[in-house]
C-alpha cells in the first residue's frame, strides 16, 4: 500500500518534519532532483531506501543552474505524476521549496567549486553550470543535514563536484553514486529525453554504442587518440554536434596520458538538433 508523502515546502515546516525524523533516530537519505521523474530517478531513491530508514526527496528546478539561452522555462515540469511514483515507493518527504525561497530577495552568496568543477568538460559549455549546482546543493545539505545524498553517475562531473564540496567544506554527508539506468537501446535515462522526436530518439543510442566501441579499443591497449576518434567520428556521422568525447580519470577527471593510468572514464556530451545530451561510461 502506498501512503502519499508529506510535502513541505518553507524551510521552518522542513526543518520540524527533519527534527521529528531525527527523535525517532532515523538515518536520512537525501535524493536531489529537478523533478520530471524517470526510472532512473526511481533507482536513486531505492538506493537511498537502501542506505537510511527514512528519504527525503528534492523537487527543485534550479533557476542558476541554466544559463539564460537554456532550457529553464520549458524544462518539464511533470509535479502530479512524480507525485504519483514517490508515493507508490513510500518516499517518506517531499522538499519543494519555491524560487524565492531558496533565493529570497537580497540574495548574495554563492558555492565557486573549483578542481572537478575546471577541468574543461561541462564547465566548457556551461560555464555557470556548477556554480549553480554546488550552490544549491549546498543550500539542500544545509536545509536537510542528510546522512547520506544520492546522485546519478549520469551527471559524472557533477558527482564528482558535489563529492569534493561535501569533504572540502566538511558537509558530514556521504555522497554514494548510483549507476546510469539506460533504455533497451542503450540510452541513458534523462528528463531532457522527452525533447527528441521520433527519429531522434533512435539516432541518439548511437552515443552509447560509440562509447563502448572506444572503451573496447581502450581495454585492449589501443592508443587513445585513435580509440576516440572513432567513436567521436560515429556520433558525428550519425548527426550529432559533439561538444566533447573525452575519456579521463576517472577520480580527478583530469586528462590521461597512458592507459595504464588507471581506472578511466569516457564522457561525452552532443547535441542533435536543440537538444544537449550528456552520457558516460566506465573503461
Ligand atoms: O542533477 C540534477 O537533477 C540537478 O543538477 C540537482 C543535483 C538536483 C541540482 O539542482
Amino acid at each position: 500500500m502506498s501512503v502519499s508523502p508529506t510535502i513541505v515546502r518553507t524551510v521552518p515546516a522542513l526543518r520540524r518534519a527533519v527534527d521529528r525524523l531525527r527523535a525517532r533516530k532515523a538515518t536520512i537519505a537525501l535524493v536531489p532532483t529537478m523533478g520530471a521523474l524517470h526510472d532512473g530517478h526511481m533507482a536513486l531513491v531505492a538506493l537511498a531506501k537502501r542506505r537510511a530508514n527514512k528519504v527525503i526527496v528534492s523537487i527543485f528546478v534550479n533557476p542558476t543552474q541554466f544559463a539564460p539561452s537554456e532550457d529553464f522555462s520549458s524544462y518539464p515540469r511533470t509535479w502530479k505524476a512524480d507525485l504519483g511514483k514517490l508515493a507508490a515507493e513510500n518516499v517518506d518527504l517531499i522538499w519543494n521549496p519555491g524560487v524565492e525561497t531558496m533565493y529570497p530577495q537580497g540574495f548574495a552568496t554563492r558555492i565557486t567549486p573549483e578542481g572537478p568543477a575546471t577541468v574543461g568538460l561541462e564547465d566548457r559549455f556551461r560555464p555557470h553550470f556548477f556554480g549553480g549546482v554546488a550552490t544549491v546543493v549546498g543550500k539542500l545539505f544545509a536545509q536537510v543535514r542528510p546522512d547520506f545524498a544520492i546522485f546519478g553517475e549520469k551527471d559524472f562531473q557533477q558527482l564528482r563536484v558535489v563529492e569534493r564540496m561535501a569533504r572540502d567544506l566538511d558537509l558530514g554527508v556521504k555522497v554514494i553514486g548510483s549507476k546510469t539506468v539506460r533504455e533497451r537501446d542503450g540510452l541513458a535515462m534523462s528528463s531532457r529525453n522527452v525533447y527528441l522526436s521520433g527519429e531522434q530518439r533512435v539516432v541518439a543510442a548511437v552515443l552509447y554504442r560509440a562509447m563502448k566501441q572506444s572503451a573496447v579499443r581502450l581495454q585492449a591497449g589501443g592508443d587513445i587518440q585513435a580509440a576516440m576518434a572513432g567513436g567521436a567520428e560515429m556520433i558525428t556521422a550519425a548527426g550529432f554536434e559533439l561538444d566533447y568525447f573525452e575519456v579521463r580519470d576517472a577520480d580527478t577527471l583530469a586528462p590521461i596520458a597512458s592507459v595504464k593510468d588507471g581506472p578511466m572514464r569516457i564522457l561525452v556530451a552532443a547535441r542533435l538538433g536543440t537538444t544537449r545530451l550528456i552520457d558516460n561510461i566506465a573503461v
